[in-house]
């Protein structure tokens, strides 16, 4: 694949958008770091993000929205979380919040996690983005794995080129620091990662700063779970992928961009069925499959 840079106007705008909504992911800044753009209601599209970055693990990604309207569509906001929204955004600020029943946000995108990180971000470049596309944006930072945060269209073609098919280019970020984040999950407002927002003062004196980490910021199902299993038990809720069948199937064809797409869904899925246990067909060791394996290890720990 070829990766263009454009600079930053209504037709750079238009083709990005008409790329996301195609299910591709973009590169674009923002006010803190140039993002990964995808439709964070696709999980495909979110599969993706993971491919181009090679990240070998799944993590749960921000989600970029124009206003707190849209935002309150998808998190629940108690009243300092949207105290903390008025005074900040938009701006380079994340607050992580319940994630809304019937949103139509991909499991992926969470992780599979009950909650959800959400920005409004200042940056016309993702602002006119989010209003062309009209879908929120799942969007991490636009480096491959292992390599440091993108502050200029160039360290992105750097470790990116050839892996996506666009960067946005409106020159260095402002900012040049990933957003602060805060949980307001009930309890407590936590301070998840400083960054550009001084946030201290405002997150109350009962409230602490958590260490990476410490937040239960990943989804695991509440069964045993078995993992390389070509065929299942009698009280086994298989998983299959490929030529292994079972319950439910990863990817009938062995695709790995679909088999993370549908992972978390049939996790849960797994979760919720009559069987006491979950054994998941083996996948392969290669591309998004390291991702894949990694969740399904730490799940079965
Ligand atoms: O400035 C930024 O925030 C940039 C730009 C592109 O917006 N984005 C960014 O994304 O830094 P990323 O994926 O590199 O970092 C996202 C962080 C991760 O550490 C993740 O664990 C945390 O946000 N996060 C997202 N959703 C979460 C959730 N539901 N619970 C806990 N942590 C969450
Ligand atoms: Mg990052």
């Amino acid at each position: 694949m070829e990766t263009r840079i454009l600079p930053l106007n209504a037709d750079s705008i238009a083709e990005a958008a008409q790329l996301i909504l195609a299910g591709q992911v973009v590169a674009v800044p923002t006010e803190t770091v140039y993002g990964l753009a995808a439709d964070a209601t696709s999980s495909e599209a979110v599969a993706r993000i993971y491919e181009a970055k090679r990240r070998p693990a799944f993590n749960p990604l921000i989600v970029h929205v124009p206003d707190l309207a849209a935002a309150e569509q998808i998190g629940k906001f108690d009243d300092r979380a949207e105290a903390l929204a008025s005074r900040h955004w938009p701006g380079p600020l994340t607050l992580v919040v319940p994630l809304r029943a019937g949103s139509r946000i991909a499991s992926i995108v969470t992780a599979g996690l009950p909650t959800i990180g959400l920005r409004v971000p200042e940056h016309p470049a993702i602002q006119q983005l989010l209003r062309a596309v009209g879908r929120p944006l799942a969007a991490p930072s636009a480096n491959a794995s292992g390599s440091i945060s993108p502050t200029r269209a160039e360290h992105v073609l750097k470790s990116l080129d050839g892996r996506i098919p666009l960067i946005i280019d409106a020159g260095a970020t402002e900012r040049g620091l990933e957003s602060t984040i805060v949980a307001a999950t009930g309890g407590p407002l936590r301070l998840l990662r400083p960054g550009p927002i001084a946030i201290e003062a405002e997150v109350g004196s009962a409230d602490r700063i958590e260490a990476p980490g410490q937040l239960a910021s990943h989804y695991a199902p509440s069964k045993p779970l078995r993992t390389g299993a070509v065929d299942a038990a009698d009280d086994e809720y298989m998983i299959g992928f490929g030529e292994i069948t079972g319950d439910a199937s990863l990817s009938p064809s062995g695709n790995l961009v679909e088999a993370a797409a549908r992972l978390f869904d049939l996790l849960h899925q797994a979760d919720a069925s009559a069987k006491p246990r979950i054994a998941v067909a083996p996948i392969p060791e290669e591309g998004l499959g390291a991702a894949i394996n990694d969740r399904l290890r730490r799940a079965s720990a």
